[in-house]
């Protein structure tokens, strides 16, 4: 079986470097370099004198206790760091699961949890979130479809493309769920600490379930997608040491001036998140007013999470209408057949600085063409 193109991310190499208006890219508003540098006295010189030489493949072991730092049980043996959050989850369909098993994902969903398994002849069985319902998928349905050769579980939350994010009671659930039948449960957390109510942040699901694997990294939350960082946190030894054998056939180790300034970011994740969670919160207003205005082209419920949202188009094709919008106006969206979906929805990101402005934009564009 073949791996099929990564259509959200083949959209992007076409329009993200050309289009002026980024209104449906999932990474918030990112920082130079020298801003980075600045939330710590002494980094500028320090990272001269980085030694460019092979790093340690299971990630420098400073930047792994950093990491560390934010797990009340997970230690630093426990963390094993990747480049970005793409690498651990090719390396997780390829060393955690055969041909012939049983993967359950959360959808819709980054394409990437679902068509490297199917590349491999592993079954996916989709979790379909109720768009009517925040998105929010039923557990009821997750126990349904657990089959006898069901190996894992896929989760993301907070959730790309859906801005959905689970209840306490319901990520609870879920971890029972996978505990009663044995399963490693894969959870996807690199929009965490973009909640928009601090008080709703799950605890990584790597402390709390044995079989349990966090996914993070440096890209959404921090904003910091150019410094390709991503790590795994797992209690579960045997899966870790696989994950760090096959990362050895993918980049071996990280880039070590990525791995130096990865530790600054880490140890001042919550002021980039609380910077972040400001804009976003702000942007999110200016998009409820919107949607309200325009609630005869969208269908919308506000999310509570993250960087995105996932509104229904009412005007016919997304497809089209997205295509149309950037070649006229230098505006991007991402339309929903890029997660596969059925039925015309629209992805939206609004974690970027210019996005008052680009949003106004769109709507200057709606009102000029009464027929979409
Ligand atoms: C849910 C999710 N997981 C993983 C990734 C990949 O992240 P990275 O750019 O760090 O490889 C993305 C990127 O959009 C994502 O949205």
């Amino acid at each position: 079986m073949t791996l099929r193109a990564f259509a959200l991310e083949r959209y992007f190499a076409r329009h993200e470097f050309s289009a002026k208006h980024l209104l449906g890219s999932s990474d918030p508003e990112a920082m130079a370099l020298a801003d980075l540098l600045a939330l710590e006295p002494g980094a500028e010189a320090a990272l001269k004198e980085v030694w460019l030489g092979y790093t340690e493949s299971l990630g420098d072991p400073g930047l792994r206790a950093d990491i560390a730092t934010h797990h009340p049980t997970i230690t630093a043996e426990q963390i094993l760091v990747f480049s970005g959050a793409e690498e651990p989850i090719f390396a997780f369909m390829h060393a955690a699961l055969e041909p012939g098993d049983h993967l359950v994902v959360q959808y819709p969903s980054y394409q990437s949890h679902y068509s490297v398994a199917e590349s491999r002849g592993i079954q996916v069985s989709r979790w379909h979130g109720d768009p009517a319902n925040h998105w929010a998928p039923d557990p009821a349905e997750l126990r349904r479809l657990i089959r006898p050769n069901t190996k894992a579980i896929l989760i993301c939350a907070p959730h790309n493309p859906t801005g959905y994010l689970y209840d306490f009671a319901t990520w609870n659930e879920i971890i029972a769920i996978a505990r009663h039948h044995g399963l490693v449960l894969f959870s996807d957390e690199v929009y965490q600490g973009l909640e928009h109510d601090p008080a709703q942040r799950l605890p990584h699901l790597a402390d709390s379930y044995e079989k349990g694997l966090s996914l993070n990294c440096l890209s959404k939350s921090c904003g910091l997608a150019g410094l390709r960082i991503g790590w795994i946190a797992t209690q579960d030894r045997h899966l870790f040491e696989s994950l760090a054998a096959f990362k050895d056939y993918l980049t071996i180790c990280n880039s070590a001036p990525s791995e130096f300034l990865a530790r600054i970011a880490v140890r001042n994740m919550e002021l980039l998140f609380a910077r972040h969670r400001t804009r976003l919160v702000r942007n999110l207003d200016l998009l409820e007013a919107f949607f309200h205005r325009q609630s005869h082209r969208f269908r919308w419920q506000r999310p509570s999470a993250g960087t995105t949202t996932f509104p229904e188009y009412l005007g016919g094709s997304a497809l089209s209408f997205c295509d149309r919008l950037v070649e006229t106006t230098g505006i991007m969206l991402v339309p929903g057949n890029f997660f596969d979906m059925e039925g015309e929805y629209l992805r939206f990101g609004y974690g970027r600085q210019q996005f008052p402005e680009d949003l106004r934009l769109l709507e200057g564009y709606l009102e000029g063409n009464q027929g979409l």
